[in-house]
């Protein structure tokens, strides 16, 4: 209340043509809110390297159109993304959101709803599995932290789901959007070690158990989308073993043939997506498009 005195004291010991110029810019500013954006309106959430940045740049360069909003905690040091940035400066914006505080999801959501108004599709590509002196995945039950685990709990399963919260009220389907679809749609970046019905080896308490969690929340999101009757839907996606920074310390013993490019697995996942309807709205897909066990 304090504040908007202020502000309003401030505004009224404006000079009256300022206060017709920042009029008007306001007005443009939420006027735009209306405007329907060609080829649609999509969030990459985790969009700083890795498999989120692929995602982003796919989108940019095998559409011609639409406009991607690209997340990460520090924009500034984002150098893919601002290279990105510098390429297609009219069909991308960066936004800072950190999964960890939910003021950045809501402020990131109160941006798009001002800038584009809706928000045709939702990628939630981050994630972690070991950071140095942090975490690391464990290999027994006697490596078991409480912090590791709820680290990877409120990163890889609680801040996707209040992406989700934040963005709801903005998914919606596209006018113009490319792929034609009837539906929005949220994509959450998974692992098919996250399958409890998969589980053979063990090992990984916190980031399995997380992403598993991860699993059950987008499902019960997605059974109450579909009980409102929302054309939204929600599915996981597992991108395969990925040459990625996340992977990098465990490819020692992954098989010939099965370390995948970030190129090719984006491509196979952006393939699922696009040709995603109702009937796969929460379920669990790999790459290649086969369903996961849960
Ligand atoms: N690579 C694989 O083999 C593989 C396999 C199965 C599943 N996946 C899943 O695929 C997704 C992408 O993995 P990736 O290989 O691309 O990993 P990555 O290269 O390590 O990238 C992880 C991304 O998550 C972001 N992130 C971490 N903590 C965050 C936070 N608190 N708030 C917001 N963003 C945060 C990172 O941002 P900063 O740059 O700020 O750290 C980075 O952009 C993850 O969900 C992962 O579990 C990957």
């Amino acid at each position: 209340m304090r504040i908007l005195l202020l502000n309003q004291r401030a505004f009224m010991a404006t000079p009256l043509i300022l206060r017709s110029v920042a009029r008007r810019a306001s007005l443009s500013f939420f006027s735009s809110s209306a405007f329907k954006w060609e080829g649609g309106v999509s969030m990459v959430q985790g969009a700083s390297r890795g498999i989120g940045l692929e995602f982003v740049k796919q989108l940019l360069e095998k559409n011609e159109k639409g406009h991607v909003v690209a997340t990460c905690r520090n924009p500034d040091s984002a150098t893919g993304l601002l290279s990105l940035k510098n390429k297609f400066s009219e069909r991308l914006s960066i936004q800072k959101l950190d999964l960890t505080l939910e003021s950045t999801i809501e402020a990131c959501a109160n941006c798009i709803r001002n800038k584009f108004g809706s928000l045709n599709l939702l990628i939630n590509a981050s994630g972690i599995l070991s950071i140095p002196d942090v975490l690391q995945p464990e290999t027994t039950l006697s490596r078991v932290e409480k912090s590791s685990l709820l680290l990877a709990y409120e990163v890889n399963a609680v801040g996707p789901i209040l992406v989700i919260k934040h963005m709801w009220p903005l998914l919606k389907v596209g006018g113009h959007s490319q792929t034609k679809r009837d539906v929005a749609i949220v994509a959450n970046l998974s692992a098919r070690v996250g399958s409890i019905g998969d589980n053979r080896l063990g090992g990984w308490h916190s980031y399995r158990s997380s992403k598993a969690a991860l699993n059950q929340l987008t499902k019960t999101v997605s059974v109450e989308f579909a009980r409102k009757k929302d054309p939204i839907i929600c599915i996981l996606l597992h991108p395969g073993t990925v040459d990625t920074d996340l992977s990098r310390p465990f490819q020692r013993n992954v098989p010939e043939g099965k370390l995948f490019t970030k190129e090719f697995s984006v491509q196979k996942l952006l393939g699922i997506i696009n040709k995603a309807k109702s009937h796969d709205n929460g379920k669990f897909f790999a790459w290649d498009g086969q369903e996961i066990p849960w």
